[in-house]
């Protein structure tokens, strides 16, 4: 059964549109793991627009489950990070003007430097995650530098609808097993909600659902802790 780790920048988004102290996310990252969150994911990007360097410190020494730190791969993140010692980073493209990560990270054309950047986070002992389309190129990319997981970007899948999608399915599918093969631990994540989620959750071998948007959706209906409830009992349907 996959395991759910729940995006909480949205949460920041919403301190951060009034540049104040609440909603904290750090609080809200306690009631995700009491609804059953298995990892809380924070996106610290480089214009700070939602997560605050604060609170992925705050996080590191409060929460009970892991910490997925998902990051672009630059300087100023590699020396956060080897101070924050996160349980893994997930290593995404990102663009300033971009409102979420839009496109897997190109792994296949930047093997040189993606090496060097994933061998120093190794040497910190922090695992490390390539957040890539489901694409063939990109997985055998991912294995060869030596990620230890890859996370299959679905966010195409989750736009897409009838014979369309069922296509772009097929392709996380074979990505999983393909990857799989190559020893890489496949998570998955990217535009997943109530409805879209169970067909991704029943490929063998997911390992993790990274979800956030829907979740802090319905959470403005239920509160947290339940909607994280809901999409944990969901996932494990399978
Ligand atoms: N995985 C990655 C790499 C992401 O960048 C995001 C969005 O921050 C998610 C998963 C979660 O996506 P969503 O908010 O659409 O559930």
């Amino acid at each position: 059964m996959a395991t759910l780790g729940v995006n909480i920048d949205h949460i920041a988004n919403v301190r951060q549109a009034r540049q104040t102290v609440e909603p904290d996310p750090v609080q809200f990252a306690f009631l995700a793991e009491l609804g059953g969150a298995d990892s809380i994911t924070v996106h610290l990007r480089e214009d700070r627009r939602h997560i605050q360097d604060r609170d992925i410190f705050l996080l590191k020494e409060t929460i009970k489950t892991k910490l997925n730190l998902e990051m672009a791969a630059t300087d100023e993140m590699l020396e956060i990070s080897k101070k924050l010692l996160p349980d893994f980073v997930t290593l995404v493209p990102e663009k300033r003007e971009e409102i979420t990560t839009e496109g897997g990270l190109d792994v296949k054309n930047n093997q040189k430097y993606l090496k060097d950047f994933v061998n120093s986070l190794k040497s910190s002992n922090i695992e490390v995650s390539a957040f890539i389309d489901p694409v063939t190129d990109q997985i055998s990319s991912s294995g060869e530098i030596g990620f230890d997981f890859i996370e299959l970007h679905t966010g195409k899948y989750a736009d897409l609808k009838g014979e369309e999608q069922y296509v772009e399915l097929q392709k996380i599918i074979e990505s999983t097993y393909n990857a799989t093969d190559l020893g890489l631990v496949v998570n998955a994540g990217h535009g997943l909600n109530y409805q879209n989620v169970q067909k991704i959750a029943s490929i063998n071998n997911i390992n993790e659902l990274n979800i956030g948007h829907s979740i802090v959706a319905r959470a403005l209906a239920v509160g947290l802790e339940k909607a994280v409830r809901e999409m944990k009992s969901l996932i494990s349907k399978n």
